[in-house]
């Protein structure tokens, strides 16, 4: 691979940065300084450094984000805020795209990758991985409505698979669901006569949210995930 690609890849700066980087002499290939930015390295077996730190090439990159309310789960609009915007700039944004969907409302774990066949794979409907979400409704729960939940409500003319529901308070709850049909827990909600006031997901498969804060980033591995 070409030395400027991998630093852009490596996440060192834009083509027109790293050319400049390396044209000043602080890249290192195995020790020596090169001012070459067309040289081939191999990125398997190189010593690549820059300001004495070793860069590490990942074809695949992996973040999860607590997403904010108030920014739709797209990679461009020309109207909304993206949460491409929330990325900081540590991220390496090349093909980066979040895999499934948030509302503009909705908080949360969202995940990010440039792994094009996992995104697919993670939100094929065969793929069932479960999503579970905190939410907060406008009326009280009652045993019938988390029954319906669980067992499946209709919504869209279309009947949901069996699901979890855990009453917390009395308005309250935590929803897993193993799809994502648009809007889903709120319209299942709705299918039980009630309201979602806030909606915050919380986990989606093996990633937990935990304690990462409101708006906060961090980078996760592929076994993280699978
Ligand atoms: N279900 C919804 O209704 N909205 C979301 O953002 C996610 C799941």
């Amino acid at each position: 691979m070409r030395l400027d690609k991998f630093l852009v890849e490596c996440g060192l700066g834009s083509r027109k940065e790293v050319k400049e980087i390396i044209s000043n002499g602080e890249i290192t290939v195995n020790g020596e300084v090169t001012i070459i930015n067309k040289q081939n390295i191999d990125e398997a077996s190189d010593e690549i450094r820059f300001q004495d730190e070793i860069l590490t090439y990942k074809k695949y990159r992996y973040y999860i984000m607590n997403k904010k309310a108030g920014y739709i789960t797209a990679t461009e609009d020309f109207k909304e805020r993206t949460v491409m915007e929330l990325l900081p700039d540590w991220v390496i944004k090349k093909d980066l795209a979040p895999v499934g969907r948030l509302d503009k409302d909705t908080e949360g774990l969202l995940l990010f990758t440039n792994d094009g066949k996992l995104n697919h794979k993670l939100l094929s409907p065969k793929s069932h991985v479960d999503k579970t979400y905190y939410v907060e409704v406008e009326n009280d729960l009652r045993t019938e409505d988390l029954i319906s939940l669980e067992n499946g409500v209709t919504i869209d003319d279309y009947f949901t698979m069996p699901a979890q529901a855990k009453k917390i308070e009395d308005k309250k709850l935590l929803l897993t669901i193993r799809e994502g049909k648009f809007h889903q827990v709120k319209k299942m909600l709705e299918a039980v006569g009630n309201k979602v006031l806030y909606l915050k997901r919380i986990s989606f498969g093996k990633l937990k949210l935990n304690n990462l804060e409101l708006g906060e980033v961090k980078e996760v591995s592929l076994e993280d995930i699978v």
